[in-house]
């Protein structure tokens, strides 16, 4: 029987509840496909600063480097916005991909027929939208040096830098490629080249590297006419490709075409090691312990988790057909209730229908 070491880090807000959700599912799906997940929960985050002042504890690297996929709910809080940088739960976060060299994001976004009342966009719009963002998650301005403030005889000065490789350019643009090749050969690689030198660069890379998939159709647009694009005719874009901070505004506007952020997995991979899987959402501290969260972008998460990284196909199609019947069966948590349709349900209890249908 294969057997799988899973590192979970529930992280904060909303986190342990779908984290709870998701685990008893996943061990229903082990037992249903036959195979084994020993989990080790792991302090991240938020709750990771109370237990040991650090959002990113060695301990927590460790058993993340050593396992063969890591599953992260959310993190993050208001009340840690005070403290210094370095002990933020974001900090944590972008340590965990860095020490991973988890380059590639991937965040599908499909629509679900039974949903499209529950987007802010008209049906007509959204029907076929089937795209995926694929962002860089290790470079850019999130990452780039000289960064910091210093004072000046005007008052403080603030910077970042937006730098990218042409290597880093080329390994993602490598994924995106790969994957469009997959599905339906059209890229959209977005950029702010008519003023940016860093998106120069990356413009040219990518047309570099798609000399080697003349099967993928590539095309530019840049990344306001892109957002601009994205509620304007969402069905035209298969995969989008774009660097970090691009990829991160893009990828919430993308979203929102499901109807709700709380519907988004993703999965952040690298080349050899394991890859986290984790929600586009963040930990929602407002309806945080109040059993009010949505636990199915979570539950994508671990569907991507098991067919990229587990192999376990058949237990990730299972698990998204049971979530595609529960939600035709018109139930909702309170995040996808359009005026008055559907039955709302917590999310615990939004657990209990998707484990029934997987007995
Ligand atoms: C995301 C989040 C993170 C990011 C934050 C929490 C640091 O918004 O994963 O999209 O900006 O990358
Ligand atoms: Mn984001």
């Amino acid at each position: 029987m294969n057997s799988y070491k899973i590192t979970l880090l529930p992280g904060d807000g909303i986190g342990p509840e779908i984290t709870s959700v998701t685990r008893k599912i996943l061990h229903l799906l082990a037992k249903k496909f036959n195979f084994e997940l020993k989990f080790k929960e792991m302090p991240f985050g938020g709750s990771a600063i109370n237990l040991e002042g650090n959002p990113f504890p060695d301990s927590t690297f460790h058993e993340c480097k050593n396992s063969d996929a890591v599953l992260l709910a959310a993190i993050g809080d208001p009340k840690y916005d005070q403290l210094p940088r370095e002990k933020r739960p974001e900090t944590g976060l972008l340590k965990l991909r860095s020490s991973l060299d988890l380059f590639a994001n991937i965040r599908p976004v499909k629509i679900i027929p039974s949903l499209t009342k529950a987007s802010s966009l008209k049906e007509e719009f959204i029907k076929d939208v089937d795209l995926i963002v694929v962002r860089e998650l290790t470079s850019g301005i999130y990452f780039g040096e000289p960064k910091g403030r210093i004072k000046t005889e005007e008052g403080e000065r603030a910077f970042n830098t937006m730098t990218y490789t042409s290597k880093e350019v080329k390994r993602i643009a490598e994924v995106a490629f790969k994957l469009a090749k997959e599905r339906n050969q059209k890229i959209c690689s977005v950029d702010k080249a008519n003023v940016l030198d860093v998106s120069q660069l990356w413009r040219e890379e990518t047309k570099l590297v798609s000399n080697n998939f003349k099967e993928v159709e590539l095309t530019h647009q840049y990344v306001d006419n892109a957002a601009m694009q994205l509620v304007r005719n969402p069905s035209q874009f298969d995969v989008i490709l774009t660097s970090n901070l691009f990829g991160d505004i893009l990828s919430d506007i993308a979203a929102m075409l499901s109807g709700s952020i709380g519907m988004l997995p993703s999965a952040s991979l690298t080349t050899d090691g394991p890859g986290v899987f984790e929600p586009v959402h963040g930990s929602a501290p407002d309806i945080a312990g109040k059993d009010l969260a949505n636990p199915i972008a979570m539950l994508l998460s671990a569907s991507m988790m098991l067919k990229i990284a587990l192999n376990e196909t058949n237990a990730a199609n299972y698990l998204e057909n049971a979530i595609d019947e529960i939600l035709a069966e018109n139930y909702r948590t309170s995040d996808l209730m359009s005026s008055g349709a559907g039955k709302q349900v917590g999310c615990s209890k939004m657990g209990e229908l998707i484990s029934e249908k997987l007995r």
